[in-house]
């Protein structure tokens, strides 16, 4: 086979870039190792920017998303009893829109669909080969076949855990970490939300975050211990938890209800250095992952695949490769930004098992600040609200 552009992996990354390419009339495929319904079950995140929001319109898939999403012009933090609103329509003019990872990730496979670009599910031992020579190729298995495709580029969409970041010599690429010690252990309800916006909770028994999919499906997150298993937390349990770490008024609004979904997600900052290599590019959490406190994993994967689309399309449509020698670092300045970000949202809102009483002081010293200066929530609505691009 032959296309221009193969797509490896069609979580929200992938499937945006091959919309966004298939508008100019660019050729691309998607490999992808799972099954679609698997990836359509998956339950991630919920915020999306007004610049991912762009995007999506661009791409041709935000019909639902205008109809059926929900425009947020603000969040709350609660810290010391009190809930505080940050207004970021008031502090930046922008807001932000409620509408889950999994809808995004439908829309755009069934507009994948309806203009009949070419994806191969259940893809199996996706190997790169050549990536910084002439031909660059993908190899894979289907059908208990082994298939060979030839292309111009490469983009590495394949999340955290792919093959593409793995492709690239170990002396080539540079990997900045940080573990958290704790997880999120996350709840989802058909039960209406505590609030009409988000609730960052900060507690002394640890994070909780109240949040929402629709106006009649909750998600709730409680920071746990990283050690923890899912059976260590039964229904009662976990709205016991988050009783407690909620202020009396708003714990009287919570509205309990068996679980419909239950996991429990480690939290890590991780960048890789750089995102390109020859024809290889990536994208999304294929190299970089941050901890979600700052609702960015989705909407980096979608600004690196702005970046990436521009310069795609300047390429096939002006013959210039600008914009592919930029990419990088025009990526990577923004995801720093983001990772700091979560990680600064991360640390002022959690209970870390070894902080000493000094830091915890300053801690809640940087919380009072935040909660009464103007400059300071000017300052966190720009980041959530989204960078520019
Ligand atoms: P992915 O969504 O990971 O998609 C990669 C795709 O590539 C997958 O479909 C995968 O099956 C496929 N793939 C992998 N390896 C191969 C291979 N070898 N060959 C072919 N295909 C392959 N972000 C937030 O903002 N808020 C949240 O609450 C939030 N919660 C999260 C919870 C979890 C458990 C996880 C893992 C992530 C969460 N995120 C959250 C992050 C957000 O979901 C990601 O940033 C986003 O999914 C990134 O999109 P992506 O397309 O780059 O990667
Ligand atoms: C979610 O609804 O899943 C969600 C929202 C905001 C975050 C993280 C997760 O910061």
């Amino acid at each position: 086979m032959r296309t221009q552009i193969v797509i490896v992996g069609s979580g929200p990354s992938g499937l945006l870039l091959g919309q966004l390419l298939a508008k100019a009339g660019i050729d691309t495929i998607i490999l992808e190792q799972k099954s679609k319904d698997y990836v359509l079950g998956r339950i991630r995140a919920g915020v999306l920017e007004q610049g991912t929001v762009a995007l999506l319109e661009e791409a041709g898939a935000a019909e639902r998303l205008h109809r059926e999403g929900l425009v947020h012009e603000g969040t709350e933090i609660a810290f010391d009893g009190m809930r505080h609103r940050i207004d970021f329509k008031a502090l930046t003019g922008k807001t932000v829109t409620v509408y889950v990872q999994t809808e995004v990730t439908r829309d755009l496979m069934e507009a994948r669909a309806a203009i009949g670009a070419s994806t191969w599910y259940e893809a199996l031992s996706v190997s790169l080969h050549d990536v910084d020579g002439r031909r660059p190729r993908v190899r894979f298995g289907a059908n208990g076949e082994t298939h060979e495709i030839e292309c111009d580029y490469i983009a590495g969409c394949d999340g955290f855990h792919g093959v593409s970041r793995r492709t690239l010599p170990e002396d080539r690429i540079s990997a900045y970490e940080r573990v958290y010690p704790f997880g999120w252990l996350g709840v989802l309800v058909d039960k209406p939300p505590i609030s009409d916006e988000l609730i960052y909770v900060n507690h002394e028994r640890g994070f909780a975050l109240c949040s929402m999919r629709s106006k009649s499906r909750s998600r709730y997150y409680l920071q746990c211990r990283s050690d923890e298993h899912i059976e260590d937390w039964p229904d009662d349990k976990f709205w016991e938890e988050l009783t407690r770490r909620l202020d009396p008024e708003t714990a009287r609004n919570l509205q309990p209800g068996a679980s419909i979904e239950k996991s429990i997600a480690p939290l890590l900052s991780f960048v890789a250095e750089p995102m390109r290599f020859g024809n290889l590019f990536l994208a999304g959490d294929s190299a970089h992952i941050v901890p979600p406190t700052g609702a960015k994993g989705l909407n980096l994967a979608a600004s690196d695949v702005g970046y990436l689309s521009a310069a795609l399309i300047d390429r096939y449509k002006r013959g210039s490769t600008a914009g592919l020698e930029a990419y990088a670092d025009r990526a990577l300045a923004r995801v720093w930004k983001a990772v700091r970000f979560s990680w600064w949202m991360t640390q002022m809102l959690h209970r870390f098992p070894e902080a000493s009483g000094f830091d915890r002081k300053v801690r809640a010293a940087e919380l009072k600040y935040l909660l009464g200066s103007k400059a300071a929530q000017t300052s966190l609505a720009e980041n959530y609200v989204g960078l520019p691009y």
